[in-house]
C-alpha cells in the first residue's frame, strides 16, 4: 500500500481509503487495478448482482471493464461522493491497445491527513434509473449537495 494512504472503516460505507498525510491537489495517488474483462463477460459473471448496489467494477472503455474483484488493489476501497476530492483519470495506451488503458486516482483539491478519499463513480445503468434503482444505489456521502443516489444522469442522446 502506498505510504500516503491508509485503509479503515468509513462513515460513508464499509471500508474506505484515507489520506495518511497531507496530499496536495493534482497528486497521482494510485492505479485502480484489476483484471480486464469484456462487458459481456462481466454481465455473465455479475449480471444478477447489479441489484445489490455494490460493485468493484470500473468501466475502462467501450470494450473493457476493470474487475477489481480479481487482482484488485486498495484503490477498490475508495468510496464515491457528490463533492469528491479526487477524480479517476483514464490514460489511454499510446499504441491503442484498449486492454492496456489504465485508471489512476488523482487528487483534485488539497486533502488533509485523516480525510477520506472519494471520487465520483459516475455510474449510469443501461436500464432506466427508476426510483427503485436510485434507492438501491443510494448515496450516503453526507455532503450538503448529496443527490441521494450514486447514479448520475445519462447523457442526452443525440438527435437524429
Ligand atoms: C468499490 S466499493 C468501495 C468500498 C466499499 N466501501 C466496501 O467496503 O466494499 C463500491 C461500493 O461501496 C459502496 N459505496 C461507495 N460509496 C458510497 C456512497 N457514497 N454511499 C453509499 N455506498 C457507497 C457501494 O456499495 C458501492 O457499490
Ligand atoms: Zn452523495
Amino acid at each position: 500500500m502506498p505510504r500516503n494512504l491508509t485503509l479503515r472503516r468509513s462513515p460513508i460505507h464499509g471500508n474506505g481509503v484515507f489520506a495518511a498525510r497531507h496530499l496536495p491537489s493534482g497528486t497521482r495517488l494510485i492505479e485502480y487495478r484489476g483484471k480486464r474483462r469484456s462487458h459481456d463477460e462481466v454481465d455473465d459473471c455479475y449480471g444478477g448482482d447489479y441489484d445489490s448496489g455494490h460493485t468493484f467494477l470500473f468501466t475502462l472503455n467501450e470494450e473493457y471493464v476493470v474487475d477489481a474483484n480479481v487482482q484488485g488493489n486498495i484503490a477498490r476501497w475508495i468510496n464515491t461522493s457528490c463533492d469528491p476530492n479526487c477524480e479517476a483519470v483514464i490514460v489511454e495506451d499510446p499504441k491503442g491497445r484498449r486492454d492496456r488503458d489504465r485508471i489512476f486516482i488523482e487528487t483534485i483539491k488539497p486533502i488533509r491527513a485523516g480525510e477520506e478519499l472519494t471520487y465520483d463513480y459516475g455510474i449510469t445503468l443501461d436500464e432506466p434509473h427508476t426510483p427503485r434503482l436510485r434507492k438501491i444505489w443510494a448515496c450516503r456521502c453526507g455532503k450538503s449537495n448529496c443527490t441521494g443516489t450514486m447514479l448520475r444522469p445519462k447523457r442526452p442522446r443525440k438527435k437524429k
